[in-house]
């Protein structure tokens, strides 16, 4: 094992897309930024500088962070935020995982340009559970907006109403043929030699959008999501929801096929309250020799994806979802549960209060809002992992956070009559190793929607799920027990509910969140607060002598 040192320098830089030029916040000058590849076992040292007009703070989203909570990053969670002129060394181990991950910007929606793979190879000399590729390239799926990312959501929070939709879907930064006004410089390109296979690290760091992505005339072989092997399956349609990432194998057909470019294609996946982009985005797979024209690029067939709204279709690839559980890679699925919480997750709203020229944008004149348990959570103004290891909790959190809703309802059906929500910091307790399950059920009170739910600190295993109001009685005879998937973010699907396990033994405060970020701003997060053990290798250690204060 290595120690790896990187310098993020948080600086503004000119980009040019879709015929706008702006300056936007990057690392080290480069959209999208740079890709960190380390091996398992590693140290990552990573010495942040900010250098541009606003706080900052960063996330390596997915990694376990075992007793390193200080470097978990989500401002106001496990810090304050870096502010203009500072600086802050997020320090950590990569314990026990490989695969793909990703780094972003965890303030505000500074991750619209604050972003890159963090690619975790095995230890050397161990080899994949799947044949070796002949090259690996990380597949950034980002959006792209022309105004400031910052003014477009501060915009919404001050009207009460949803954000302006993103102007273009991007690969690795490229939005691509299909927008007017990009050039064929603006498409991102895979190169690839007749019968090879390629790993494709697929990343979807969207902001607010859940994606389908395909390649025309191409099978993918899912082997990874979330940084954990699971069972091979092929698929012609994948979906990929904001936080979570996968691996697919992608062979190149055997001999040069008479058409040489093919689409590689996302469009959304959504049941949105509310406005949404329904492109088709386009990138090119281009087999060795072919250069393809510009007009032919505007012109590829595009591969077969689900329809914006198929539901069906996103819950049977969820189902395609096992954990390899072999003798060397086993699973290590919870059988028997301390503590069980159910989370009603969803939209909601907020009374009009400080109207905008009179009236407030959301739903019936109400401000958009989202919770869990109708509490909507308030970011604090210090950083709760301080306050927790300080032991001084008042006035900063409040260790109440509801079992359960205000009042059970049809989840999936009529709304109840009171819509709007609570706020407050709530967390919720824990003791350290407290085995945990979470039947996160989506609500209809403003329509409904999916969540993909991110967990910090933890993976998780995905026990269960289905459709409809979660049946402790019926359903939990069905989980599986087995051979599950472990991933650290998963969508609540859409009217339906998903269960979760994982067994608290990373002290620290872990936030999780809905990964759409306008849901995020809107309050759809909730924390963890697990408590030391009494081993000494079972505590929080001491912040970093660097870590930011809030003044
Ligand atoms: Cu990828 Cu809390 O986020």
């Amino acid at each position: 094992a290595r120690t790896r040192r990187y310098s993020f320098n948080v600086t503004m830089a000119t980009v040019t897309r879709l015929c706008v030029t702006k300056s936007v916040p990057t690392v080290n000058g480069q959209f999208p930024g740079p890709k960190l590849v380390v091996r398992e076992g590693d140290t990552l040292v990573i010495r942040v500088t900010n250098n541009i007009n606003n706080n900052v703070t960063f996330h390596w989203h997915g990694i376990r962070q075992v007793r390193s909570g200080w470097a978990d990053g989500p401002a106001y969670i496990t810090q304050c935020p870096i502010r203009s002129g500072g600086s802050y060394v997020y320090r950590f181990t990569v314990t026990g995982q490989r695969g793909t991950l990703w780094w972003h910007a965890h303030f505000s929606w500074l991750r619209a340009t604050l972003y890159g793979p963090l690619v975790i190879l095995p230890p050397r000399g161990v080899a994949y559970p799947f044949p070796k590729p002949h090259r690996e390239v990380p597949l950034l799926l980002g959006e792209w907006f022309n105004a400031d990312p910052e003014a477009v959501i501060k915009q919404a929070l001050q009207t009460g109403g949803g954000p302006n939709v993103s102007d273009a879907y991007t690969f690795n930064g490229l939005p691509g043929p299909t927008y007017n006004c990009s050039s064929s410089n603006d498409t991102f390109k895979l190169r690839v030699r007749p019968g090879k296979t390629y790993l494709l690290r697929l990343i979807n760091a969207a902001l607010n959008d859940e994606l389908f992505f395909g390649v025309a005339n191409h099978t993918l072989m899912v082997v990874q999501a979330d940084a954990s092997y699971v069972k091979p399956f092929a698929a012609t349609a994948l979906v990929i929801s904001p936080g979570q990432t996968m691996d697919v194998l992608l062979t190149a057909a055997a001999n040069n096929p008479p058409s040489r470019s093919f689409a590689i294609a996302v469009a959304p996946y959504t049941n949105t309250v509310g406005t949404f982009d329904n492109t088709t985005a386009v990138a090119v797979l281009e087999y060795y020799g072919a250069a393809t024209s510009a007009a032919a690029l505007r012109s590829l067939p595009l591969p077969s994806l689900p329809a914006y709204n198929d539901t069906g279709a996103v819950a049977n690839f969820s189902a395609s979802f096992r954990s390899l559980a072999s003798a060397q890679y086993p699973a290590r699925v919870p059988r028997t549960v301390d503590r069980h919480f159910f989370f009603a997750v969803g939209l909601g709203a907020d009374p009009c209060q400080s109207p905008v020229n009179g009236t407030c944008q959301g739903p019936n004149n109400t401000r958009f809002a989202a919770s869990m348990n109708n509490v909507s959570f308030v970011m604090p103004r210090t950083s709760l992992l301080q306050a927790h290891y300080q032991r001084r909790y008042n006035g900063v959190l409040a260790a109440n956070f509801p079992a359960a809703p205000r009042t059970p309802f049809n989840y999936t059906g009529t709304p109840p009559n009171n819509t709007f929500v609570t706020h407050g910091t709530r967390v919720v307790p824990l003791s350290f190793n407290t085995t945990v399950e979470v039947v996160l059920q989506d609500t209809s009170i403003l329509g409904a929607e999916s969540h993909p739910l991110h967990l910090h600190g933890y993976d998780f295993y995905v026990v269960g799920t289905g459709f409809g109001n979660y049946d402790a009685s019926n359903d939990t005879a069905k989980y599986n027990l087995v051979d599950p998937v472990q991933r650290n973010t998963i969508s609540v699907p859409t009217a339906g509910w998903v269960a979760i396990r994982f067994v608290a033994d990373n002290p620290g405060v872990w936030i999780m969140h809905c990964h759409l970020d306008v849901h995020l701003s809107w309050g759809l997060s909730m924390a963890w607060l697990v408590n030391d053990g009494p081993l000494p290798n079972q505590k929080l250690p001491p912040p970093p002598s660097d870590i930011p204060m809030c003044s």
